[in-house]
């Protein structure tokens, strides 16, 4: 698969280890992670469970410190930096979604929304209208003033991305963003994430389990017991995508106010992810939740690594 070569390293992580405990009870969940993400891809981070996944996506966004390593996030290097200054990146570049949601159950979802505004501190002039943008990109406008118990857990989703979404951060990390979802709300929430991931200023990484998610990946990263496994680009016949089409606006993701054209067009080019079949016509996506991906493996947790694409297991590729 080709890479967009406009691309633009998002974050960079460089020999992270983290170690949690002291003595008998110490734990190595990180071992030397080496990544960069890039501008308008969807990363996937599989792996079996207790790899490590959570851990290092805490770490990327900056909500851990690592043990040692060195971590650079929208240009802001960590290096030495303190809780605050942790806290200061972490709010105004990264942007999460999480299984559960996290909604607050006494906000609507524009407020849900806006609330992620109120801790950037980028000054936004009208947080209602970003809000309402966000919410529109995951197409939930008409849902704006409904209270989470209210939503479906894919509405709920829908709006933990826009939240996610709100205030523009260049890296969007989510953990298992689809593990509480029926397969439909699953690969409508994969289809917006990968639509969010053609923004050519945003990175996107899931931890997922998730098979269902392999369609949509850019690129696939496998990890265990710390170490990166194998970090690959697959192809269309690799994950089973040939066929997937997603009905996603991509009009309503465009946040910056750019066109957003670059690295989605070399997506496209490249055929490799099913967001190449998105359907910029459609209507918005999660309005009717139209999302056909290619047949599914289901949701399970896989034991090893090897399981995670259904390939064999191959030796790091350090291609980007
Ligand atoms: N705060 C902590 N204190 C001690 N050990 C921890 C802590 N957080 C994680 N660990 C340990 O680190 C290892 C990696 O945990 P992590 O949550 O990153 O795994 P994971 O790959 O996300 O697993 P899963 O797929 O089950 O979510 C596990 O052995 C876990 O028990
Ligand atoms: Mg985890």
């Amino acid at each position: 698969m080709t890479v967009n070569p406009a691309r633009k390293v998002l974050l960079e992580a460089s020999g992270i280890t983290k170690v949690f405990g002291t003595g008998a009870g110490q734990v190595m969940p990180l071992k030397g992670i080496d990544l960069k993400l890039y501008s308008g891809e969807l990363t996937l981070l599989m792996g079996p469970s207790g790899s490590g996944k959570t851990t290092l996506l805490s770490i990327l966004g900056c909500i851990l410190s690592p043990t040692d390593g060195e971590l650079t996030v929208a240009g802001q290097s960590t290096l030495g930096a303190d809780a605050e200054r942790l806290a200061d990146i972490r709010r105004n570049h990264v942007g999460f979604v999480f299984q559960s949601y996290n909604l607050f159950p006494t906000m609507t979802a524009r407020e849900n929304v806006m609330l992620a505004l109120d801790v950037r501190s980028k000054a936004v002039p009208d947080p209602n209208a970003d809000a309402m943008r966000a919410l529109d990109a995951v197409g939930l406008t008409h849902r704006a003033h409904a209270y989470p118990a209210k939503l479906s857990g894919g509405e709920k989703q829908r709006v933990a991305i826009a939240r996610a979404l709100a205030g523009s951060p260049s890296v969007i990390l989510a953990d298992e963003p689809t593990a509480a979802l029926d397969a439909e709300n699953g690969r409508t929430v994969m289809a917006l994430l990968s639509e969010v991931a053609k923004d050519t200023s945003r990175a996107v990484l899931a931890v997922t389990h998730d098979h269902r998610t392999l369609p949509y990946a850019d690129r696939i990263i496998l990890i265990d017991d710390g170490r990166i496994e194998s970090d690959e680009r697959p192809n269309k016949s690799d994950n089973g995508g040939g066929t997937t089409q997603v009905h996603v606006s991509t009009g309503h993701l465009n946040l910056n106010g750019d066109n957003g054209n670059g690295t989605s067009e070399s997506k496209a080019g490249n055929g490799a992810s099913p967001a190449a079949n998105t359907s910029a016509t459609t209507a918005k996506p999660a309005a009717n939740g139209q999302a056909k991906p290619a047949p599914t493996n289901g949701n399970t947790k896989p034991n090893n690594a090897n399981r995670a694409t259904g390939r064999r297991r191959k030796k790091v590729k350090h291609h980007v």
